[in-house]
């Protein structure tokens, strides 16, 4: 059969663009932190499972590079992907790293080992209704220049199953989850309803990517805490998607109580248990929040606690007891990082002080330890601020 050149050219491009959409997500390096961010880094990418392991890695600064051990493991079944891990430990404090994976370079950069006098992340969730949404997001977290990021579930919208998701989620995250210098803004993350088959009430079984993607300090355990520095800490927990919340309790308790004096002490999770949308403090995973983790956190004096899954923007009044008190916890979320927004039936809530229906994320400054909680639209602009001096110098 004799092509003519038209079709001929149709038929390369069309096998171009199948190789560059292919590509998409591959070989794109992710930073997280399950351990101690001045001294590892965890380094994952998916590769194509007939593709050779790729990896070498030394300081930024510095030409030599060394290879390492990496895990290689499938990503999902029937994706003809496989996810790599590496954990860098022993790392210097302070010092930009490089990786290659094959010909391409990406960075990151391990925070000083004495938490520095000002230190900020951004937090946010229910990241990609859209990948522009989501890209939108990481735009609006970049500008704020994060020391890190804590991503409390809903991220790539795959449902345990939709795996080609994840490789819009990783691209736009890996190619502007960046600073201005070039250097990878690490994440530590939470689950949310979209990475299961199903939402609640499941297991990580019906969670195969989230668990197969992320490393976790337990194998597939999704509530777990992060001593970042010795007086801040993120307690990581799963509200009802491959955990009950009652199971989760002792954990909880013995993590809070080892940590109730840290100046700064959060909890990230997905479902909200202050939530406006969903039934709000009716909902039967917000009653079941209060009853079990909350008195908790009230216990043991948590700073703040970071909500997503309602698609809104909201910050709670200070609470205790289930009652306004200056003494209590803040709640703010609620997951609108890069998704179409709710609007919220009342005009109030006696719990919420304010809410709008805004896609944002939420930077956490602290400074002089005063912690400074501001919420930034993807015009990058502060639209609602809380200073919460309690812990001040
Ligand atoms: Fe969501
Ligand atoms: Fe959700």
């Amino acid at each position: 059969m004799k092509l003519s050149l038209p079709i001929l050219l149709t038929f390369t491009s069309l096998i171009l663009s199948f190789s560059l959409k292919a590509a998409k997500g591959i070989e794109e390096a992710l930073f997280t932190w399950t351990d101690s961010p001045s001294t590892t880094l965890n380094v994952i990418w998916l590769v194509k499972d007939k593709d050779p392991t790729l990896f070498l890695w030394g300081q930024a600064d510095q030409k030599d590079t060394q290879s390492t051990n990496v895990k290689r493991h499938s990503f999902y079944k029937g994706s003809g992907l496989e996810v790599c891990q590496v954990q860098l430990t022993g790392l210097s404090p302070s010092t930009g790293y490089r990786i290659f994976l094959g010909d391409k370079e990406f960075r990151a950069r391990t925070l000083p080992s004495k938490r520095p006098d000002r230190i900020s992340f951004v937090t946010g969730g229910d990241m990609m209704h859209s990948p522009d949404f989501h890209k939108g997001g990481v735009k609006a977290m970049a500008s704020r220049s994060p020391h890190f990021a804590l991503l409390g579930g809903d991220l790539a919208y795959a449902n345990g199953q939709s795996w080609e998701r994840w490789l819009d989620w990783i691209e736009e995250y890996a190619d502007h989850a960046v600073s201005e210098d070039g250097y990878s803004i690490p994440f530590i993350v939470a689950i949310g309803n979209h990475e299961v088959n199903g939402g609640y009430g499941k297991t990580p079984k019906e969670a195969p990517m989230f668990y197969n993607l992320f490393p976790f300090p337990q194998k597939l355990k999704s509530y777990y805490t992060i001593d970042l520095y010795e007086d801040l800490s993120v307690v990581i927990l799963d509200s009802s998607h491959t955990y009950t919340i009652e199971s989760q309790v002792e954990f909880l308790k013995s993590s809070l109580s080892s940590r109730k004096d840290r100046t700064h002490l959060f909890a990230l999770y997905h479902f909200p248990a202050y939530g406006i949308m969903k039934g709000g403090l009716n909902s039967p995973i917000s009653k079941s929040m209060r009853k079990h983790w909350v008195p908790l956190f009230d216990q043991y004096g948590l700073d703040a606690a970071f909500e997503n899954d309602h698609h809104v923007y909201k910050r709670s009044k200070l609470l205790k007891g289930d009652k306004v008190n200056q003494d209590g916890t803040l709640y703010i979320g609620d997951g609108a990082w890069g998704v179409k927004t709710r609007k919220p039936g009342a005009k109030e809530y006696w719990y919420v002080e304010k809410f709008e229906p805004t896609r944002h994320v939420i930077e956490v400054e602290i400074k002089d330890n005063i912690r400074t909680y501001r919420a930034i639209n993807h015009d990058k602009k502060v639209f609602d601020e809380f200073v919460d001096k309690r812990d001040a110098d």
